[in-house]
């Protein structure tokens, strides 16, 4: 069995994403340090894979995914509620969600079907509401491990910082943190479409492409 196979068993990606890690929570205390969601709202992740992301905003959370076996562990150990759904043409009716957001999603997924995805979380969100899109992107030289990770990848579609961020600049998103910190060997950014309450507990580190 090859390492991406291994990576479809949840139990084997939690590992995975905890030893790469190193036992650090960077994407999820960063999301909670700096994202402001009103604790009632209601709130979708599209790719939730194994829900390490439930919870993070609100206790109501909606998770998709297009593995069974990700939504079936997360059913079991994960609050919340999930459904198998593919991210460029989701389930809900217009306007359900208060806050929309994915991690990890972009890099599985070709130009199209990222404009697509975004503008069915776009949809899916109320009038006023939010978007974030957390995403790895090809470390910036000199990082060695980085790239190699990306390389080992199993999303055929990571790009560089600058093409994300005119991809998503596209659909109305702009870059919010060009590296989360603590992400170390990889480099993981952050965009925000922010159409209703302030959504920045304050600015990002980075707010503005500088390459
Ligand atoms: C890198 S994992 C991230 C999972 C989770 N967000 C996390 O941070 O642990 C990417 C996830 O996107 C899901 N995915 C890929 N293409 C998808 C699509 N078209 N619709 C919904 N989910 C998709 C995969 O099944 C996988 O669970």
């Amino acid at each position: 069995m090859y390492f991406p196979d291994l990576l479809k068993h949840p139990q084997f990606y939690n590992l995975k994403s905890t030893l790469l890690s190193c036992g650090r929570r960077s994407v999820r205390a960063y999301l909670r340090q700096t994202i402001a969601v009103p604790p009632d709202a209601r709130v979708l992740e599209v790719g939730c894979g194994a829900g390490r992301h439930a919870g993070t905003f609100s206790a109501r959370y909606v998770g998709v995914d297009l593995s069974w076996a990700y939504l079936s562990y997360a059913a079991a150990h994960r609050p919340g509620r999930f459904a198998r759904m593919d991210a460029t043409c989701l389930g809900f009716p217009d306007g359900k969600f208060e806050f929309v957001f994915c991690v990890g999603l972009c890099h599985h997924l070709p130009d199209a079907a990222v404009a697509a995805a975004m503008a069915e979380m776009k949809r899916v969100i109320r009038p006023g509401g939010n978007v974030c899109v957390v995403d790895a992107v090809v470390p910036a030289s000199p990082n060695v491990p980085g790239r190699v990770l990306c390389a080992l990848d199993r999303g055929e579609h990571l790009r560089p910082l600058e093409r994300l961020a005119a991809l998503l600049r596209a659909q109305g998103l702009r870059l919010h943190c060009a590296n989360i910190p603590g992400s170390f060997p990889y480099q993981r950014a952050v965009f925000l479409g922010a159409w209703g309450w302030r959504v920045e507990k304050h600015p990002g580190p980075r707010a503005a492409l500088t390459a």
